[in-house]
């Protein structure tokens, strides 16, 4: 089978990315990262590139007039790079127009919560503070929502009594390394089909 080619886009610490490069070294995921792009310079996830030896770009929002230059600029970097798959991992901006409209339908997120439920930022902590004795976390397909696309798998862990929002999101972190892969694999196998809101594996 053909590998394909991911784009991932990180701002912080890059443990999915590496989740991500682990399970392509493994041979669990066929596919390669072709190039990982942050908007943050300092962000881990560009130097966990630079240690596998994968193209590491940093783009930085202010060096454009607006969203829309800066969007066509990333698009332009993942273009270069021959990407097929657009994966967010940990990426701390709304999608716009700029790359959806680049890769409809190729771009992924995943998000540590169980969707619809806590969208946006600091989703562990929210369904903590809520009180849910279950959360999890979600892979889906951008739209230009926030945190709304069709979902493609998820998964639950309990929240305990002596839970902190802290032990609740590294228990989460550990099946967002799992379900992650998976989903890629399943989308670079050809096994996603997309009809409206539904996500059906083949
Ligand atoms: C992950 O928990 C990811 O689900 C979350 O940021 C963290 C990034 O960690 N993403 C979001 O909250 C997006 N709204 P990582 O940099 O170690 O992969």
């Amino acid at each position: 089978m053909n590998k394909l080619n991911l784009g991932v886009l990180a701002s912080g610490r890059g443990s999915n990315l590496q989740a991500i490069i682990d399970a392509c070294a493994a041979g669990r995921l066929p596919a390669r990262v072709a190039v990982v792009i942050s908007d943050n310079g300092n962000a881990f996830a560009l130097e966990r590139a630079r240690r596998a030896g994968i193209p590491a770009v940093h783009v930085d929002m202010g060096d454009f007039p607006g969203k829309a230059e800066y969007e066509r600029q990333i698009a332009g970097v993942l273009k270069e790079h021959g990407v097929d798959l657009v994966c967010l991992a940990g990426y701390m901006r709304l999608v716009g127009n700029g790359l959806l409209d680049a890769f409809p339908g190729r771009i992924m997120n995943i998000h540590p919560a169980l969707l619809p439920a806590f969208p946006g930022l600091h989703a562990q902590e929210q369904a903590w503070c809520y009180g849910v004795k279950f959360s999890g976390c979600t892979v889906h397909f951008v739209d230009e929502g926030m945190d709304t696309g069709p979902i493609i798998l998820q998964a639950v862990v309990p929240v305990y009594d002596d839970d902190t929002a802290d032990t609740l999101a590294e228990r989460i972190l550990e099946q967002e390394h799992r379900i992650y892969p998976e989903a890629i694999r399943l989308f670079c196998e050809g096994k996603l089909e997309v009809r409206g809101r539904k996500v059906y594996i083949k």
